[in-house]
């Protein structure tokens, strides 16, 4: 079968290679949200008299069937067919003939690929809240194990005030955890059912559209139609924009590593499995995977970005425009899952060199300290700033453990939030593992299939 829109002329060659671009290629990772929204359809259209019984439960097999082959890597679509509509379609009414037909009853592409990629959205936001909570809490641990070893704290990059690799690591964790709850809150938003919103004006059907919602796990249907079309791109944005905070996160990791890991500082290192080589200067050890981060996190930036820009201008209702809004939709959160990933990888060969942190620890670390004792002493602050500023050179060398526990004894330094961040990393896990069973047994529902995923990795 042709485009569904096929009558009776020929698409230009060149239209077409323009029109449909690799979006059919793209499509693969869509089709089994489809099929399962197909799925719910068919049943909102069996509900309201449009299919009989034998025609439902032939659609229902034949779907399930797409889901089988999808998850073989089996179900071609190809680029006549357009999308994995036109081919989903296509396959149905080779499966079960008229009703095959039907099915496009009362929905519109439009609202179809709203579907799918909501559902493949609300999913993506809750398993990579998922992981990015398991990156903050291997953080957690990582701080825990190095809580109390000294590490200068620096400020313009400058030795600043004595700090520890727990707070420094910590504060990555918390950062972390405070972008999944964004994530969180953001699943909530992409939690509600556009089917039924059809071309974007709704239909003179009674379709019962609270009731297809929950059939694919829904807690609501998104209720005006327009607006259920005018969101496409806009939800992409925020996930993608959710996507870049993590991103961001972890391009300062990244940044911090590949200095701290460098030989003239020595705190770190990464064992050379996580590292590349030279073709020309054989004694290289490069953190590519660490650069790689940096950069990668621009890519999600410009993802966000380029969603952004496609959507600006645009007029209400669909536009074709939304389709090129796919691509740095799938490009974004792929990258982001990636770099979730591999520094977990990073962080469990990451190794801690204890001594070179500690003769990092140099006298003028702990100038404002020895300012601040004085104050304790009765003295005021700034008299006792500018004399020692003026004898920086008589500061003595301390032991660096020692300084650092009279330190966290007595003020706001040692105050890590472990314990918190623990706790609070690990009711979202245990929520993200709750939404995504509501999820797969949603599926489970629709077609008989256990675990189905729309997001296969
Ligand atoms: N591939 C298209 C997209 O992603 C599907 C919708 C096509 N709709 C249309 N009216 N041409 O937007």
């Amino acid at each position: 079968m042709g485009k569904l829109w096929q009558k009776d002329y020929t698409l230009d060659s060149l239209m077409e290679d323009f029109t449909v671009s690799n979006d059919y290629i793209l499509d693969q990772q869509l089709v089994i949200a489809d099929a399962l929204a197909s799925i719910a359809h068919a049943r909102g259209l069996h509900q309201i008299g449009l299919l009989n019984d034998e025609e439902l439960a032939g659609l229902e097999q034949a779907l399930a069937q797409v889901i089988k082959l999808r998850g073989e890597d089996a179900f071609p679509i190809t680029k006549e067919n357009e999308d994995c509509h036109t081919a989903i379609e296509a396959y149905l009414t080779e499966q079960v003939g008229e009703a095959g037909k039907k099915i496009h009853t009362g929905r519109s592409r439009n609202d179809q690929v709203q579907t799918a990629l909501r559902l493949w959205m609300r999913e993506y936001s809750v398993k990579l809240c998922n992981q990015t909570g398991r990156l903050a809490q291997r953080l957690v641990d990582f701080a825990q194990l190095h809580a109390s070893i000294p590490m200068p704290g620096r400020t313009h990059m400058q030795l600043a005030m004595p700090s520890s690799v727990g707070l420094w690591a910590a504060s990555f964790a918390e950062e972390l955890y405070d972008e999944a709850q964004h994530l969180m809150q953001l699943s909530w938003t992409l939690d509600q059912s556009p089917l039924g919103s059809a071309a974007s004006y709704g239909v003179p059907l009674p379709l019962d559209r609270q009731f297809t919602a929950e059939q694919m796990g829904f807690t609501r249907v998104q209720n005006n139609v327009l607006y259920a079309n005018n969101s496409r791109g806009k939800f992409e944005a925020m996930l993608l924009d959710s996507c870049d905070y993590i991103a961001l996160t972890l391009s300062k990791l990244a940044q911090d590593l590949i200095l701290f890991t460098l030989p003239e500082f020595g705190y770190f290192s990464l064992p050379k499995h996580l590292c590349t080589g030279s073709s020309i200067m054989p004694q290289k050890k490069n953190p590519d995977g660490l650069e790689l981060a940096r950069s990668r996190s621009a890519l999600v930036s410009s993802c966000a970005m380029r969603v952004k820009s496609i959507i600006r201008s645009l007029p209400s209702g669909y536009n074709r425009d939304f389709q090129d809004t796919k691509e740095p939709l799938l490009a974004g959160t792929k990258a982001t899952w990636q770099l979730v990933h591999i520094f977990l990888t990073m962080l469990d060969g990451l190794e801690v060199h204890p001594q070179a942190l500690r003769k990092a620890c140099t006298a003028e670390l702990y100038a404002t300290d020895v300012v601040l004792k004085q104050v304790l002493e009765g003295r005021n602050f700034r008299d006792t700033y500018k004399e020692v500023g003026l004898h920086l050179d008589e500061l003595t060398t301390l032991d660096p453990d020692k300084a650092l526990e009279e330190r966290t004894s007595i003020g706001t330094t040692g105050n890590l939030g472990l314990d918190e961040d623990q706790l609070f990393i690990s009711l979202m896990q245990n929520g993200c593992e709750d939404i995504l069973k509501s999820f797969s047994d949603a599926y489970y529902h629709l077609c008989g299939i256990e675990d189905v995923q729309t997001v296969l990795y």
